[in-house]
């Protein structure tokens, strides 16, 4: 199917408004739907699954510290939209078809009210995972003003869950982003970047299966990533959005299932980054090109002052797919996301980009408890499929990794393999400490690191707060966190949602810490 782009105006999601507010309380409810939605105005209406029944879910706005209670209500059909494979975890014959699980990506919550993959429910809660406690999830947003986002993350099928549609934007506000003077109101927008494929009827294409099977795979099987070939902005296919001479704020997203975009003006003009995915940076970035991998978020200024009236600027996307391997470069979506039409100003531009946005204490070295390696690796299943684990454990093996409440650790993330995969850690922003390049041929053959170069510090727009990071090939990426104040069973995972599914996810769990160290100093 050959849409046109730029035809139809970039959709802003509505703000969701709570059902109650208190004055120590606010209560939302969140019903999922199958609905039909129209991504183009060419493109016959697709049935997909909204929250609230819109494409993407409205976006939630909370403020800083605020106690936010949230129904998440299950309305959806008992059979899926889109092809089952029933040999993964969570959805094996006799499972429930449809289940679904909320998780609030990036956000410091309890276990109970984080979305854990078992923590599953059907329509009406008639079924419910065995990790499943409450109807009703609780949000504490005791974390800096940033962007979030929720989305589905049922056993086995977050995939398809999300890729019908089951993702939405979360903003955290306070009032010291507030006192900075950012672009804001109507010009303050979020992009939610997502790619799909249409059937010629209108349909939501997702495969059944690789091309070529071969005889020992399921009939129904997950492929190693899919990336749709029309690039979605706020449900709407390569929109585009008429912006005033002036500064605007554009929260990016990328909600997509494996693709990154790497993104670029092409009027060459540069992108003011001013936020990551726990917050904002210390200072504001410039920089002509941003990549995003899936689930990162880019909190960035863009200025039309200087552009004349009637241009129109095309937001590009160079990355290839899958990212770092594959065709080059970005086959299929023609390397366009959205296009920005400048139009004359309405009224003086009096928002700001001031030169410090916020102090983020770097963690000291000597602070880190302890280290864990977690590794990336690649092996096949029992139907000879290729199969993405951690540390070479699936995802019901046994929990290997046990941070206490309170303490800094280390993770090194060793990828040893061919691609970028995006690390993400629940409960926790944490910090990229750097990059180090090794010799992975040695380390495939004897399991041991040898570098081949320095660290590398990550660059000045990773330097913020991170859920999610770019684990480059041949290199050890350092991160660091303090977990807690939580304690219990979460995930960590690479959020390519096909290797999530099958079966690069983990169980972690954070415990009470058992004795004060005396001296965590590093003396060595
Ligand atoms: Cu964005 Cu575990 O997810
Ligand atoms: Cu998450
Ligand atoms: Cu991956």
């Amino acid at each position: 199917m050959k849409l046109k782009p730029f035809v139809d105006p970039l959709p802003i999601p509505r703000i969701l408004k709570p059902k109650e507010r208190t004055k120590d309380k606010t209560y939302y409810e969140v019903t999922m739907r199958q609905i039909q939605h129209q991504f183009h105005s060419k493109l016959p209406p697709t049935t997909c699954w909204g929250y609230e029944g819109q494409i993407p879910g409205p976006t939630i706005e909370v403020e800083e510290g605020e106690n936010v209670h949230i129904l998440w209500k299950n309305e959806l059909p008992d059979k899926h939209l889109l092809p089952v494979d029933h040999t993964l975890h969570g959805s094996h014959e006799g499972m429930p078809e449809v289940r679904t699980v909320v998780h609030l990506h990036g956000a410091n919550v309890d276990p109970e009210s984080d979305g854990h993959p078992d923590a599953w429910f059907t329509n009406g809660f008639a079924k419910c995972g065995p990790r499943f406690t409450q109807k009703v999830y609780k949000y504490p947003n005791n974390q800096p003003a940033t962007t979030l986002w929720y989305h589905d993350h049922a056993l086995g099928i977050t995939r398809l869950n999300v890729y019908a549609g089951l993702a939405g934007m979360y903003i955290i506000r306070n009032e010291q982003e507030r006192a900075l003077n950012l672009p804001s109101g109507i010009y303050e927008i979020p992009l939610v970047i997502q790619d799909k494929t249409f059937n010629e009827d209108g349909s939501l294409f997702y495969p059944s299966n690789v091309e070529n099977p071969p005889p020992e795979y399921p009939p129904v099987s997950i492929t190693p990533g899919f990336a749709g070939d029309t690039i979605i902005v706020n449900g709407k296919a390569w929109p585009y959005l008429e912006v005033e001479q002036r500064k605007y704020r554009f929260r990016i997203l990328n909600g997509s299932n494996e693709r990154f975009y790497r993104m670029r003006l092409d009027s060459g003009q540069e992108f003011i980054q001013i936020g990551s995915d726990g917050g904002l940076l210390p200072r504001p970035v410039r920089l002509e090109e941003i990549v995003i991998g899936p689930a990162e978020r880019a909190d960035v200024i863009i200025d039309f002052s200087n552009q004349p009236a009637g241009t129109s600027i095309i937001l590009t996307n160079t990355a290839r797919t899958p990212f770092d391997f594959g065709q080059e470069p970005n086959p299929l979506t023609d390397g366009r996301i959205m296009q920005f039409r400048v139009i004359p100003r309405t009224s003086e531009d009096t928002s700001s980009i001031p030169q410090f946005l916020t102090n983020i204490k770097r963690f000291d070295e000597c602070d880190i408890v302890r280290t864990r390696d977690i590794t990336l690796d690649v092996g096949t299943d029992k139907y000879t499929r290729l199969l993405f684990l951690l540390n070479n454990h699936d995802f019901i093996d046994g929990v290997t990794e046990d941070p206490a409440a309170g303490d800094i650790e280390c993770w090194r993330i060793i990828n040893a393999g061919l691609g970028v995969h995006p690390i993400h850690i629940h409960q926790v922003q944490f910090q990229v400490l750097d990059r180090t390049p090794f010799d992975t041929a040695v380390y495939n053959q004897t399991g041991r690191i040898r570098f081949t170069g320095e660290p590398e510090l990550p660059p000045a727009n990773e330097r913020g707060w991170k859920d999610t990071v770019q684990a480059y090939p041949g290199q050890i990426t350092r991160v660091a966190m303090r977990f807690g104040p939580y304690t219990g069973r979460y995930v960590y995972h690479c959020h390519i949602l096909e290797h999530e599914d099958h079966d690069m996810m983990r169980p972690f769990d954070v415990v009470e810490r058992k004795c004060i160290p005396v001296d965590s100093c590093c003396k060595k």
